[in-house]
């Protein structure tokens, strides 16, 4: 059986982080997949390149507003509609709007995807093993776990999505739904567009360069597979050893 023989629905999927997520998960296999964004263009765009990849894949986009709560329930309830259940998801978005978006629009989503998974059955997995009911990956940030500079809004949003993650985690275990998130360090991608090449902050982590959207990605699949199935509460860091000291 493929590792990822389930439904996955991915906000953010327009661009950088998410639209790799949404890409990687149809690479390894995943046939169904909701990408939901603000952005009707790369959401476009994004919907293209997961078909190149594969033609048969039922591929369903959404545009919404991760500001407004009734805006995230109704796109949540209509791609759970079109899959026909939620096993994997990715909560991501922007920097602009920091509290709105990156975490009571975050809450919001998370709340409706755990909604539908409540009313699921587990999945079948790859190798027979007990499966869970489904998988939410936030993406928080490296800026979570350790304070920089100047960024206080954002750094308190996603030390808030740290909290979340691992309360709710706590909360939907008994449910059998796991709940865990990535905190990448800097990644190439638009938000970080304008960052010159000598800026202080890419010297941080001991790697010395940033990650490429791929390398978030493949955290967030491992998290949402069924390799991961005892892998709680966690706040994975994909950050070149930024946050090691
Ligand atoms: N790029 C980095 O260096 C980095 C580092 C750590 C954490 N992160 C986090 O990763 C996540 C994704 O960042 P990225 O680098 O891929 O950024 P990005 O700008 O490439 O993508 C963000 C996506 O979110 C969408 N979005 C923004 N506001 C929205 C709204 N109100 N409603 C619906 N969609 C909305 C945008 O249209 C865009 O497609 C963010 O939560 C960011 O804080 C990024």
């Amino acid at each position: 059986m493929a590792l990822f023989p389930g439904s996955a629905l991915v906000t953010g999927a327009a661009s950088g982080i998410g639209r790799q997520v949404a890409i990687s998960f149809i690479q390894e296999g995943c046939s169904r997949i909701a990408l939901l964004d603000r952005n009707a263009e790369g959401l476009e765009e994004t919907s293209q390149l997961c078909k190149q990849i594969d033609p048969a894949a039922h591929v369903f986009k959404l545009e919404f507003d991760a500001r407004n709560e009734k805006d995230i329930d109704l796109a949540i309830s209509a791609a759970h509609h079109a899959l026909g259940r939620i096993d994997y998801a990715l909560d991501v978005a922007d920097f602009d709007d920091v509290t709105t978006i990156n975490y009571r629009g975050l809450w919001i989503a998370q709340r409706a995807e755990i909604s539908h998974m409540l009313k699921q059955e587990p999945l079948a997995t790859h190798d027979g093993r007990p499966g869970n009911r489904g998988a939410v990956v936030n993406i928080a940030s490296n800026l979570g776990i350790v304070s920089r500079p100047e960024t206080p809004a954002y750094n308190g949003s996603k030390a808030a999505v740290v909290s979340l993650t691992k309360t709710d985690a706590i909360d939907y275990s008994k449910h059998n739904i796991r709940v865990n998130c990535v905190c990448p360090g800097l990644v190439q991608t638009p938000m970080t567009k304008d960052l010159p090449p000598d800026d202080p902050a890419m010297f941080v982590a001991p790697m010395g360069r940033m990650a490429q959207p791929q390398e978030v990605a493949d955290a967030v699949l491992f998290l949402c597979s069924s390799k991961a199935t005892y892998i709680q509460g966690a706040a994975l860091s994909v950050d070149g050893g930024y946050t090691i000291n």
